[in-house]
Order: C-alpha cells, then sequence, then structure tokens
C-alpha cells in the first residue's frame, strides 16, 4: 500500500490495523560515469515495494538527502544537514498526528545516516522535554548494511564493492530499470578509496565520483539478488518494529 495512491479513507481504515510506515530515504547525487543520479533513492523505494505489496504502508521517497560532498559533479542536489533533519522532523510529526507511533527510515545513502538519527533524537527530545509519553519509535536501516545483504555483498564482490557507486547499488538500480542501464569503460577498474571532505576536495581524489569500487561487476541477476536479499532484511527489521 502506497500512501501517494491512497485516499484518506483509506489511510483512515489503515490506522485501525497499523500504527506502522515506512519512509524511504535517499539521495540526488553522482554515482560515477555508470551509476544514475537517484541511485540511493531508487534501491529503498525498490525494496520499499516489496514491503508494499505485502499491505505496509509506504510513504513518499524523501529523494534529496545530505550530499554536500558531491557538488563537485552536475546533477547532484544536497540539503544542509539541518534543513533535512528539520525536513524528516516534519515528516514524523505530521504523521504522528495522525496516529501513526512507528516509523521505518528505510535508506540507500550512507550521508544520511546521522542526521537522520539527529532528527530522530530532536523528535525525542522534545517529547521528553515535554514529559510526554508518545510510545513512538523511529527506526533507521541502511538497505546495503542489513545482514543478508552484507553477506550477498561479500559473496559477490568482497572488497570490489567500496564505498560509492558500488557494484551491489547498482545492480540493484538495474534490476528496477533494465532499460537503464550504462556500460562505459572505467579508469582504473577499481576506484582509489580515501576519506571524504568538500566538493572540490572529492573531485581532486575521486576524479570519476566513484569511491573504492569496481561498478562493472554489476548485473541484473545480482540486482535481483539484492533486492531478495534487502525486502528479507526490512521485513525483519519492520516486525521487530511493530512487535514491540
Ligand atoms: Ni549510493
Amino acid at each position: 500500500m502506497k500512501l501517494q495512491q491512497s485516499t484518506w479513507p483509506e489511510v483512515e481504515a489503515y490506522l485501525k490495523e497499523s500504527k506502522g510506515i515506512v519512509i524511504p530515504i535517499g539521495s540526488t547525487e553522482q554515482h560515477g560515469p555508470t551509476g544514475l543520479i537517484g541511485t540511493d533513492a531508487i534501491c529503498p523505494e525498490t525494496i520499499a515495494q516489496g514491503l508494499s505489496e505485502q499491505g505496509i504502508l509506504i510513504g513518499p521517497t524523501l529523494s534529496i538527502g545530505m550530499a554536500q560532498h558531491h557538488l563537485g559533479f552536475p546533477g547532484t542536489i544536497t540539503l544542509r544537514p539541518s534543513t533535512l533533519m528539520s525536513v524528516i522532523k516534519d515528516v514524523i510529526m505530521s504523521l504522528k498526528g495522525h496516529g501513526f507511533r512507528q516509523f521505518l527510515f528505510l535508506n540507500g545513502h550512507g550521508g544520511n545516516t546521522q542526521t537522520t538519527q539527529a532528527a530522530f533524537s530532536e523528535v525525542f527530545a522534545e517529547h521528553s522535554l515535554d514529559r510526554e509519553a508518545s510510545n513512538l519509535a523511529m527506526r533507521l536501516l541502511n538497505w546495503f548494511q542489513g545482514p543478508r545483504v552484507r553477506s550477498l555483498i561479500d559473496e559477490l564482490y568482497a572488497s570490489a564493492d567500496g564505498n560509492h557507486a558500488t557494484p551491489s547499488e547498482i545492480a540493484l538500480t538495474w534490476y528496477a530499470y533494465p532499460d537503464q542501464i550504462r556500460d562505459v569503460p572505467l579508469t582504473p577498474e577499481q576506484a582509489p578509496s580515501g576519506e571524504i571532505r568538500d566538493a572540490s576536495d572529492y573531485r581532486r581524489r575521486f576524479p570519476d565520483g566513484r569511491i573504492g569500487s569496481k561498478p562493472q561487476l554489476a548485473s541484473v541477476d545480482h540486482g535481483r539478488q539484492f533486492y531478495e536479499a534487502g525486502l528479507a532484511d526490512a521485513l525483519e527489521v519492520w516486525r521487530s518494529l511493530t512487535d514491540s
């Protein structure tokens, strides 16, 4: 069930059965010469499609995240951490007002992690300062860090997965959009690794946008396997969140 394709009476009826919702969250940022700009939003959205087919309500994808370090490449859009925190907090507070209590943010971008956790802490802080018993539960799952996905990454790519424009995320986008596969030669085959600073430093040290990855290893069939592993990981987290 998708919020964007529901009516308000349908949402009201859902709330009689469940207080939980999944919010896919991603980014709009370069993913090297072969990765789509929307990769980090497409991946959680694709896995959320599977959750939706099991009757779980899926909110709109928050497709712009904290991507300042990618601004050296055309097409990237970022929110400041403070803006993203406000967006996440307002989304939660809007839905809480309707009766939602369990929030699973299914995330596709490592750069959103700390900001999302900080937004959760802001929501909790307001409730605690008001001594309000809110029975809220908020969880962040980075789809690429679930146990089944991690072991599949180790099995298929090991260290060639790297840190950015990874074959695992590119495979999942190819599974979702098989008509959007790019075949472009990449030099070096495996990108350099290193720490992330600001946008100009990033472009200097990682000139084609990849970090540590060899995305040529991706395939549509791998993408199907990542979809299935990611769905199982997300369902497990959803159950522990909504059963508690
Ligand atoms: Ni990514």
